[in-house]
């Protein structure tokens, strides 16, 4: 499986932050925005991934990332000239999909749940035309919206609908077979002038190839696309990592643990951080992990 992530846009609800820097590039507590959904590709076992920015943030994101061999990742990276829509990430990606599966995610997404790694990989390996992520919200008509029935299976999807079926939203997390890519070749823009990712995920209802996969409560589901969620995210992942002494979405450690780098380089990556708690941290993690 391949994997996308969305840093496109022009982050207009973080201005004037976003008038210098790209929002996935500004920090949810200690880490750049843009580790937490990449650290959610790492946990799928997906190493070979796609980041789509405008042309202007790109070389910021290079300069961040690298090819992401640090971690035993491959990453390369296009542009999205204008905000087209989230669809068109499979148009722009479509040589790097080749004729393999996808996930894609959007570069402000955050997740955070126990046994998550399990439920990605099993979904990533039983993938059968698309899954779908939702999450129970307080304000449906902000979101994608999953009508399902008693059983889980899918009904209905409608994009920011006036008057929700349900509250549960689809999430910036979709698993797809290679048919995404002719799908969203098929696509005509909406009436936003967008090619709505709903409407893909629409197409693989209709073919009866939609699956879909509850979060539920005790998961974190977080968008830091405002600056009120931007600093409630930021309070929750220090809450999290000030009362346990981890980190989360560390993808250092991430890659120490899944053998994408053994515990020197792991070391190696650390000191030249060694100036923040993060760094700090990945030299930790190095040396518990050498044999001794
Ligand atoms: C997009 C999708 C929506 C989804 C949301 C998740 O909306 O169109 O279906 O629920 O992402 O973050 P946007 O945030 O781009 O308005």
């Amino acid at each position: 499986m391949k994997g996308i992530v969305l840093a496109g846009g022009s982050g207009s609800r973080l201005r004037p932050v976003t008038l210098g820097v790209s929002k996935q590039l500004i920090p949810v507590y200690d880490k750049p925005m843009i580790y937490y959904p990449l650290s959610v590709l790492m946990l799928a076992a997906i190493n070979e991934i796609l980041i789509i920015t405008t042309p202007v943030d790109r070389p910021y994101f290079e300069r961040l990332l690298g090819d992401g061999s640090r971690w035993g990742l491959r990453l390369t990276y296009a542009e999205q000239e204008n905000p087209n829509g989230i669809a068109e990430a499979f148009i722009i990606g479509a040589d790097h999909v080749g004729d393999d599966s996808v996930a894609l995610i959007l570069g402000d997404n955050i997740f955070h749940g126990p046994g998550f790694s399990r439920l990605l990989r099993t979904n990533a390996d039983d993938l059968k035309g698309c899954v779908l992520f939702a999450y129970p919200v307080r304000d449906p008509e902000r979101y994608g919206i999953a009508e399902v029935d008693e059983d889980g299976v899918l009904l209905s999807l409608e994009e920011k609908p006036a008057r929700p079926r349900s509250n549960l939203a689809v999430t910036g997390l979709y698993f797809y077979d290679n048919d995404v890519v002719s799908i969203a070749r098929r696509l005509r823009p909406s009436r936003r002038g967008e090619l709505e990712i709903t409407d893909v995920n629409d197409t693989y209802l209709q073919r009866g190839r939609a699956k879909v996969v509850n979060l539920g409560r005790g998961f974190a589901w977080l968008d830091a696309g405002t600056h009120e969620s931007l600093l409630e995210a930021g309070h929750y992942v220090r809450t999290l990592e000030e009362r346990q002494g981890i980190h989360i979405a560390c993808l250092e450690e991430i890659a120490l643990h899944s053998g994408r780098i053994d515990a020197d380089r792991c070391h190696q990556l650390g000191s030249h951080m060694a100036g923040s708690g993060y760094g700090r941290y990945v030299m930790e993690l190095a040396h518990a992990a050498r044999p001794r």
